[in-house]
């Protein structure tokens, strides 16, 4: 959170030097100031989070914009597209996300808290009647303090629904060019806009959003020349993926700009206009690897990281009490041993004579 503060001069009053109580107050990027840093030419960054570490250090680092994207359900949940995620657990990732950001800005008042955006899921805004949508971004507003939803598409229809979230009090993302949710309609991950008629249909999808009132539209896979042209049309914010640089902002998906993505789909399909601006994925397997050999050899933990200790006269009075049913716990000590080692054995056969065990009990 920035706090833009007045240092008031020093007033001279007789013989006597005031300085007024230094006044602070908490900046937030807002919908609105996102058009306005469009019209001073300032990009605007814009970062996807899906739990409470990934929103602190996208807020740390001071991106305008968190957006709780559903590519959750690819790069988190290991689904091949973002089609099964639901509205339930859309919700419990934005509040994750909202804690992090929370967290993130207690800690540090040198950056403006970042608008925060949930993507509302395939499937929670798409009937035609509009109440449901304006009840469900209403729940990304109320429940997880979201700032604002992203809807995908911009078809008349879906126009409609973005006005209404809008008059209802919703500040609205669109989406447009490839919309993932989608898919199975545009026959897979594909750029759009690739031919003059269809790149006139993205720049009227876009027309439309803004129409209805969204405060920034995201380009997703479109050509640069097209993604220029309707930066060039809108008032508002583009905000590109895939679509070059003459768009009013960028947005990369976090698991694939640190390069942190194991899902092998999406591994396999890392996308060509990723830079990857960190290599997370290497430095967390080193990590796991080191742990694995510090613990099988017995280096972890040693002395430095085992930090609880007794005090000399509650450590002895602890050997006593064991003295006292030694005999005890070792016979019950010797019964258990007995029980896993049977136990042991029997794994053992089934493990390495799986068959010969199954052969022997059916003739048994
Ligand atoms: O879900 C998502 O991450 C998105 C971005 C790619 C814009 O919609």
């Amino acid at each position: 959170m920035m706090f833009a503060s007045f240092s008031t001069p020093p007033f001279i009053l007789k013989h006597h030097v005031f300085t007024l109580q230094r006044r602070t107050f908490a900046t937030k990027i807002s919908a609105l100031s996102l058009t306005s840093k469009k019209r001073h030419g300032h990009k605007i960054t814009m970062v996807t989070a899906y739990d409470y570490p990934s929103a602190m250090h996208v807020a740390r680092a001071g991106i305008d914009i968190v957006l709780v994207g559903d590519s959750v359900a690819m790069v988190e949940l290991g689904h091949p597209t973002t089609q099964p995620m639901t509205l339930e657990a859309m919700l419990h990732h934005c509040q994750a996300v909202r804690r992090g950001v929370q967290q993130a800005n207690n800690n540090n008042h040198n950056n403006a808290e970042p608008l925060l955006v949930g993507d509302m899921p395939f499937a929670s805004y798409e009937y035609e009647d509009t109440d449901i949508a304006l009840r469900n971004a209403y729940r990304f507003i109320q429940e997880a303090g979201m700032d604002a939803v992203k809807l995908e598409g911009g078809s008349v229809a879906r126009a409609r629904t973005a006005r209404k979230l809008v008059e209802g009090g919703v500040a609205v993302m669109g989406h447009v060019g490839l919309t993932p949710q989608s898919i199975s309609v545009l026959g897979g991950f594909r750029a759009q806009g690739r031919t003059a008629i269809r790149a006139r249909a993205v720049l009227d999808d876009a027309l439309r959003l803004q129409d209805a009132g969204c405060f920034a539209v995201v380009l997703e896979c479109v050509p640069s020349n097209v993604a220029a042209a309707i930066t060039e049309s809108l008032e508002i914010p583009t905000i590109g993926i895939g679509a070059g640089n003459h768009t009013s902002g960028q947005v990369l998906v976090f698991h694939d700009m640190l390069g942190m993505t194991s899902h092998p789909h999406h591994e396999q399909f890392v996308p060509k206009f990723c830079k990857r601006y960190a290599q997370l994925g290497h430095i967390i397997q080193e990590g796991l690897q080191e742990f694995k050999r510090d613990v099988e050899s017995g280096a972890f933990p040693n002395e430095e990281y085992s930090p609880y200790q007794m005090k000399e006269n509650e450590r002895r009075d602890f050997e006593a009490l064991l003295a006292q049913d030694q005999e005890e716990r070792e016979t019950h000590h010797l019964a258990a041993a007995e029980k896993y080692i049977q136990t042991d054995e029997y794994e053992k056969l089934h493990l390495y004579g799986g068959d010969d065990a199954t052969e022997t009990d059916t003739k048994e």
